[in-house]
């Protein structure tokens, strides 16, 4: 079986670190897992005043996370948490009351900072969102990616062979993890 797999990056920035680490997952992915980017750029500032009626940006958003078996959020940490930009587009994602597109949906997160803790506190913050989401989470391996200069390039590779095969093995543990959910929670059509 393959899975189709959106990714959504965290950040905005033309040279988002994350961004880079996208690429090398996208690359060290099993083949199984078709991999492609659901980006949220154009979505205005949420507010329920659109819920009579979604514009076509946010539908889109929506649908693609819906037609995603699998979502994979790549994020960076602002000041201790999610960036203000994901954080729209998830409030985009689920409403209106009812028609929340991360229900039963399996996800994973990971994310990379110059930082020590490597995102973290980010990702704590972000599974507690997803959790009220009712997404299936991977709980385990954790993913918190120190970016050295020059660690993953713009194509996605990655200069560190122990970073390169710990990525390769989290995105094996998340093709099982989906795997196993999707056995038990229906695809959406
Ligand atoms: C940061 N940065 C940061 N890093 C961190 O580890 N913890 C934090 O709380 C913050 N806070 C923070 C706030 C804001 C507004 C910015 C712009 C940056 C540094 C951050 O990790 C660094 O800029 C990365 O390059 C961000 O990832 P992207 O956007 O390049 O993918």
């Amino acid at each position: 079986t393959s899975y189709n797999v959106g990714y959504i990056i965290g950040s905005l920035a033309k040279d988002s670190i994350n961004r880079k680490l996208a690429k090398a997952l996208v690359k060290l992915a099993p083949e199984k897992l078709k991999m492609h980017e659901i980006g949220f750029s154009g979505l205005p500032l949420y507010s329920y005043d659109y819920d009579a009626a979604y514009p076509a940006v946010a539908t889109d958003f929506k649908a693609a996370i819906k037609g995603s078996d699998a979502i994979l959020i790549v994020t960076p940490e602002y000041n201790r948490s999610i960036p203000g930009g994901l954080k729209n587009a998830i409030d985009w994602a689920s409403r209106p009351y009812g028609t929340n597109a991360f229900a039963n949906k399996p996800t994973a997160v990971i994310g990379t900072s110059p930082g020590a803790i490597g995102t973290a506190v980010s990702q704590q913050s972000l599974r507690s969102v997803l959790s009220f989401l009712q997404a299936p989470q991977m709980n385990a391996p954790e993913a918190y990616i120190q970016f050295k200069p020059g660690l993953v390039d713009d194509d996605g590779n990655v200069s560190a062979s122990d970073t390169e095969q710990f990525l390769r093995d989290y995105m094996e543990a998340f093709h099982q993890f989906m795997a196993r959910v999707l056995t038990v929670l229906p695809r959406d059509a």
